[in-house]
């Protein structure tokens, strides 16, 4: 047992990573490696066993690997769709919501083998180390979390190179990434690189998942998605749970060119970065079960849930995944989503994605409501009576207005003439003076 205990390090068989592995030793703690799988989409799919063996011959005391990929779905994914999260209305915040998956495994291993705290890879200007730090200690306040990622000397990759191959750790300079990427059923973030001039346009190289709209297929494409309770089940009739269902439309959707978004986002530690995401699965869903919510939903919960939607989705790219507010957020949420049941139809072409039809067994759309056709049962004659009430406030303010303008044009009126007046005294040409002069 090393001086100062065991530390579960969150372990992607990366360099960075494989670097902690030893720095952690180094510093007096024993090693207990954790990977987690979340759904890799990309050719970038990580060989699980390859990375425990990995962590083990870098003196890893135990090596841990968790499949959460459904568990990633139903209990973070969905709440995201019940939210329709985007943080900045854009992000359909994929890395955001893996941590705090993640934490919880990372805690559980901690808690099993009576580690004194979590280590993780992030650097200092990001917002994962937050979420690590915060999401971790919110589930077991008395682990440490180690970030040494933030002050160690290995700054530049040549010296991280050299490290690695000082301790034996084996360097593959053939599997150097331009981008730091962050993957998982939900979507891929590319960041770094010569994405670090906004203005550069993303090589094609960046993206993995979608192809470039103008490759995609002269072949439009419709996909049917069934909800039930604010969650997709199915694609085209077809059910599937919901990790499958993410995965099988990733490809669906991404292949026809539609799921990018390259954004300038608002990091919490205060900064701006670029970052570019594709995330096809994520996006339709989102666009799908926000149509169906605009069927299903009353217009005054709808117009509350979206202010909502904003903070929850704050929250979430905050770390505060574990909190009371989100909590609260989410049992609202969870509330609003018993009737939104039905189904949405997407069109997909060449970069884009649009609804093209949607219908709900408890549809709040009412035909003989909306005709202008036969079969009415709208009362128009009532709309008169409603307008006069509805307006009333409006109409008495603005009564009060037109008095006040009008006050205010006698009293500007009256100011005018006693300026008149005065100027006239001054230069001795008013009235009065022209009297006098008469008078002479
Ligand atoms: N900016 C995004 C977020 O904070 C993505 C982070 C991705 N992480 C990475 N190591 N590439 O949620």
């Amino acid at each position: 047992m090393s001086e100062k205990g065991k530390v579960v390090l969150a372990y992607s068989g990366g360099l960075d990573t494989s670097c902690l592995l030893k720095y952690l030793q180094d510093d007096g703690y024993d090693v207990v490696s954790c990977i987690a799988a979340l759904g890799q989409p990309s050719e970038e799919r990580c060989d699980i066993d390859a990375v425990n063996e990995k962590a083990k011959k870098l003196g890893a005391v135990a090596a841990y690997d968790v499949d959460i990929r459904d568990e990633f779905a139903e209990d973070f994914i969905a709440k995201a769709i019940f939210a329709n999260g985007m943080y900045e209305n854009k992000y359909p915040l994929l890395s955001a919501l893996s941590r705090p998956a993640i934490c919880r495994h990372l805690v559980k291993v901690a808690q099993a083998e009576g580690a004194v705290a979590i280590a993780h890879g992030c650097t200092g200007k990001g917002n994962d180390q937050v979420r690590f730090e915060l999401e971790c200690k919110a589930l077991d306040p008395t682990l440490e979390i180690l970030g040494p990622v933030r002050s160690w000397e290995l700054t530049t990759r040549s010296s991280e190179i050299e490290y690695a191959q000082s301790r034996g750790i084996p360097v593959d300079a053939t599997k150097e990434n331009p981008y730091s990427i962050d993957e998982n059923v939900w979507g891929r973030a590319i960041e770094c690189g010569v994405l670090e001039d906004p203005w550069n346009e993303a090589p094609k190289g960046a993206w993995a998942i979608t192809v470039d709209p103008e490759d995609a297929p002269d072949e439009a494409r419709d996909v049917v998605l069934g909800f039930e309770a604010g969650l997709p089940v199915s694609i085209d009739g077809q059910r599937m749970k919901l990790y499958d269902l993410i995965a099988a439309l990733n490809k669906i959707v991404g292949s026809h060119g539609f799921g990018r978004i390259d954004m300038i986002e608002d990091r919490l530690v205060g900064l701006k970065s670029r970052e570019c995401y594709e995330q096809p699965g994520a996006l339709a869903i989102i666009m799908a079960h926000k149509q169906l919510e605009c069927l299903c939903l009353p217009g005054d919960v709808l117009h509350t849930k979206l202010q909502l939607e904003h903070d929850w989705s704050r929250q979430v790219y905050n770390g505060l995944w574990y909190s009371p507010l989100k909590d609260a957020l989410d049992a609202f949420f969870a509330s609003t989503q018993k009737t939104v049941t039905g189904e949405v139809r997407l069109h997909l072409y060449k970069g884009s994605c649009t609804v093209t039809g949607s219908r709900a067994n408890s549809s709040m759309y009412d035909f003989g409501l909306a005709t202008y056709d036969k079969g009415d049962t709208f009362d128009r004659t009532a709309a008169k009576g409603f307008m006069d009430l509805f307006g009333l406030p409006n109409r008495v303010w603005a009564e009060r207005r037109v008095e006040r303008e009008k006050a205010a044009g006698v009293v500007a009126a009256a100011q005018i003439a006693a300026m008149g007046q005065k100027q006239a005294e001054a230069t001795g040409s008013g009235e009065a003076g022209a009297e006098g002069t008469a008078s002479k």
